[in-house]
């Protein structure tokens, strides 16, 4: 039961809107926005009213009845929410604390962001960084964490900007986006390859030096080893992408592997790792540890906040979500979009 709310009159039979997805026995999906009570959340320390939801490409896979992400339906989904602790039964948080739920397991088997309300464990629950406010949160959501997490594991691994340019594949998307922002932010010089023709204007805001064809990271020549043309990658679109990302990496370099949009294999020989000392970096934002997460949230609010961070962000309502979620699977959205409660 709540016992503290943080909403007058508010109990488990308090009324809210989200967003469901149902499988129907034609075994296609159905989505759409319902009524749902508080009781009708997972159990879990933290209760928190959403001010605003990310959308990913994993939540339109989800809403999609992709059943490696999600298997049980109906569901709710979305990996990304933030707002305000409205019932906690953790001593870490109290009533009106702002904070940050990204990955783990929300969204993909536990009910997520897409609803007024979510209900999770205290372990997945960040409290929001002094330097940026909720909605910034949420423009970055997942994509932004992945991409500073990819830029993180790469300079562990001795990238810094005087090696030369980073390359960013599917730079308009989400991850891509914030990428490009985070290593201008950061000092490097970006490639970002895209295959939007209309996309120079946004990318070069953001920070990036250079716009090529995403048939530039796309090699068809089949040699084991290209002349090196970026220091680093960040890669969002796997298969042979990746590959080209990995075989025209200059010396020491570092390609951070963090998406599958374009394919999910990887075929090349081990010849840049064995001539060129080449890493090659998983990256997996959604078990990130709760220290090393609280270490990137905090660099995404201090050295690495993008500029004009807002200004990336589309605002929607809940009830847009649907077709903004048919956009990404097509590649069509740029930038970040975020559904404000
Ligand atoms: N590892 C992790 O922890 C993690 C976290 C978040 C996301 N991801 C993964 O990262 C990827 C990107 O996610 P996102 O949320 O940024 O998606 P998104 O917003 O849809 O961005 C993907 C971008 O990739 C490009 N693209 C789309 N289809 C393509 C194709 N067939 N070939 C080449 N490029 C294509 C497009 O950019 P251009 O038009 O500019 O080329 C598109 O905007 C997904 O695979 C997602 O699952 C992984």
């Amino acid at each position: 039961m709540l016992n503290v709310p943080i909403f007058e009159g508010m109990n488990e039979s308090t009324e809210f809107k989200a967003l469901v997805v149902r499988e129907l026995e034609n075994g296609t999906f159905s989505r759409t926005i319902e009524t749902k009570k508080i009781a009708d959340l997972p159990k879990g320390e933290v209760l928190i009213k959403n001010s605003f939801a990310g959308l990913n490409y994993k939540d339109a896979l989800s809403a999609s009845g992709h059943k490696g992400i999600s298997r049980n339906y109906p569901h709710t989904p979305g990996v990304d929410a933030c707002g305000s602790v409205a019932h906690s039964d953790s001593e870490a948080f109290k009533n009106g604390d702002e904070v940050i739920v990204t990955g783990y397991d929300l969204g993909m088997n536990t009910s997520g962001g897409f609803q007024e309300f979510i209900r999770v464990p205290e372990a997945w629950v960040v409290p929001k960084p002094l330097g940026i406010d909720l909605r910034e949160a949420m423009v970055y959501g997942t994509a932004g964490f992945t991409a500073a997490l990819s830029l993180y594991k790469m300079e562990k691994m001795g990238q810094n900007p005087g090696m030369g340019p980073i390359l960013v594949t599917g730079a308009t998307g989400g991850v891509g986006s914030m990428a490009v922002g985070i290593l201008a932010k950061a000092g490097y010089e970006v490639i970002a390859s895209t295959g939007k023709k209309d996309a120079a204007a946004h990318l070069k805001k953001l920070g990036a030096t250079q716009i090529v064809d995403r048939a530039f990271a796309n090699d068809q020549s089949h040699r084991p080893l290209l002349r090196s043309q970026w220091a680093g990658a960040i890669d969002t679109v796997g298969g042979n992408t990746l590959a080209t990302c990995v075989k025209g990496c200059g010396r020491k370099g570092s390609v951070a592997s963090c998406g599958l949009v374009g394919a999910h294999e990887l075929n090349m020989t081990v010849y840049p790792f064995l001539l060129n000392g080449i890493n090659i970096l998983g990256v997996d934002s959604a078990e990130t540890d709760m220290p090393l997460r609280k270490e990137i949230w905090k660099r995404l609010s201090t050295e690495w906040k993008i500029n004009e961070l807002k200004s990336y962000g589309q605002f929607i309502t809940l009830d847009a979500i649907i077709e903004h979620m048919d956009l990404i699977l097509k590649g069509k959205t740029k930038g970040r979009v975020v559904v404000e409660f």
